[in-house]
């Protein structure tokens, strides 16, 4: 089996299929850095649902059983049920999943999930109009995000719940998003976190975790951990007394680099082996001139081998760590 020099295996692969998005959120895609001028990836550039496939399946060859989709805003992406439909036929995948911002669920739901996607993970960050609207950059209200998440409930996906925790902006709103969307699916509340290099990221904007757990519990229901569902679980949960869950995901205060198996696909096919990496390996020039399956499986082979990624981890340990020049959160989808 493939394993990095810290250990890990390859085991889930992360697939961006769009640099584009219909939010512009503050801590991922602020609208003044992408705005009306901003060069995105011309169509060209994306890798084609035919070699997302093919290093898919590459991919799964090498130990990979989960993709997930991401961007940018999947949904974006013409013709997705297409691409889904590809990759839930390559034998071996266990898990199909997708991280999305809801808006265009209400349309795609019933043919994503008629194409073999599973389960969905939808961000959202407050219920309260004003303040979501001022998070995601344009004013949306989160009806729309509600709705897209009833949509993906409606079709049978399976739906979990992204919300990125800001102090002084939504953390005053949490218990209520929790206490609102329990019913309907799982909550995970993420530490900010200094991905990319435009977020204006600064400590005293995390609400640790423990912070959230004791907020969350504070109204007297207690919340008990539930042990990690498979190694490497990004979200530590736990449960009230009627079985409903919150994720705590805590990539700043509790780093869990010591069993990250993910890898990551940019739109325009560069391989990066960490979320906060400086710079990846591009694999669609070798696609596009004629690499082998052996090729390119050998390539690929090589970076996993030689990986030694651990940032959250170092982001503690050595100030440098956090000037560094990083991937944008939008090439790579979180
Ligand atoms: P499940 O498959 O449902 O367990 O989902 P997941 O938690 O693996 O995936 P998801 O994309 O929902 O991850 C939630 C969020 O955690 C991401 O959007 C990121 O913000 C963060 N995250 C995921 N993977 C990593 C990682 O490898 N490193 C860091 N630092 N953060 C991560
Ligand atoms: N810190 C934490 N989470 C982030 N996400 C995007 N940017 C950040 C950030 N700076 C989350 C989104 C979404 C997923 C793609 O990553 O909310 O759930
Ligand atoms: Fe778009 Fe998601 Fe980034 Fe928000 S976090 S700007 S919805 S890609
Ligand atoms: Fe994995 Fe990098 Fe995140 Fe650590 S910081 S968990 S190595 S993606």
């Amino acid at each position: 089996m493939l394993h990095d020099v810290l250990g890990r295996p390859l085991r889930d692969l992360r697939l961006s299929v769009t640099d584009r998005c219909n939010l512009r959120c503050t801590y991922c895609m602020p609208a003044d850095v992408f705005g009306p001028g901003y060069a995105f990836l011309p169509r060209a550039e994306l890798l084609t649902f035919e070699e997302l496939e093919r290093l898919s399946r590459l991919f799964v060859g090498l130990g990979v059983q989960k993709l997930r989709l991401t961007g940018g805003e999947p949904t974006l992406r013409r013709d997705l049920p297409e691409l889904v439909g590809r990759l839930s036929r390559i034998g071996g995948v266990q898990d199909l999943a997708m991280t999305t911002n809801g808006l265009l669920l209400p349309a795609l739901a019933p043919a994503l999930k008629a194409a073999g996607l599973r389960r969905v993970t939808v961000s959202l960050d407050s219920l309260d109009p004003e303040v979501f609207g001022r998070m995601n950059g344009l004013g949306t209200h989160p009806a729309r995000v509600l709705d897209g998440i009833h949509a993906a409930l409606h079709a049978g996906l399976g739906v979990k719940i992204n919300t990125v925790v800001q102090r002084g902006v939504n953390d005053a709103g949490l218990h209520a998003l929790w206490q609102a969307l329990r019913d309907l699916a799982p909550v995970r509340f993420i530490e900010f976190m200094d991905v990319g290099n435009h977020n204006g990221w600064n400590l005293e904007g995390v609400v640790p975790s423990g912070e959230v757990l004791a907020r969350l519990s504070a109204g007297g229901e207690p919340l008990q951990p539930v042990g990690a569902a498979y190694r490497g679980e990004v979200a530590a949960r736990h449960r009230d007394a009627q079985g409903r869950e919150v994720g705590l995901i805590s990539s700043v205060t509790a780093p869990f680099c010591g069993d990250c198996t993910r890898a990551r696909l940019s739109a325009a096919g560069v391989l990066y082996t960490c979320l906060f990496a400086g710079s990846g390996t591009d694999l669609r020039a070798p696609l596009r001139s004629g690499a082998s399956d052996a090729d390119l499986r050998g390539l690929i082979a090589g970076v996993w081998a030689g990986r030694r990624d651990r940032y959250s981890e170092e982001r503690g340990e050595q100030e440098r760590a956090a000037q560094r020049q990083k991937v944008e959160m939008s090439h790579i989808g979180g």
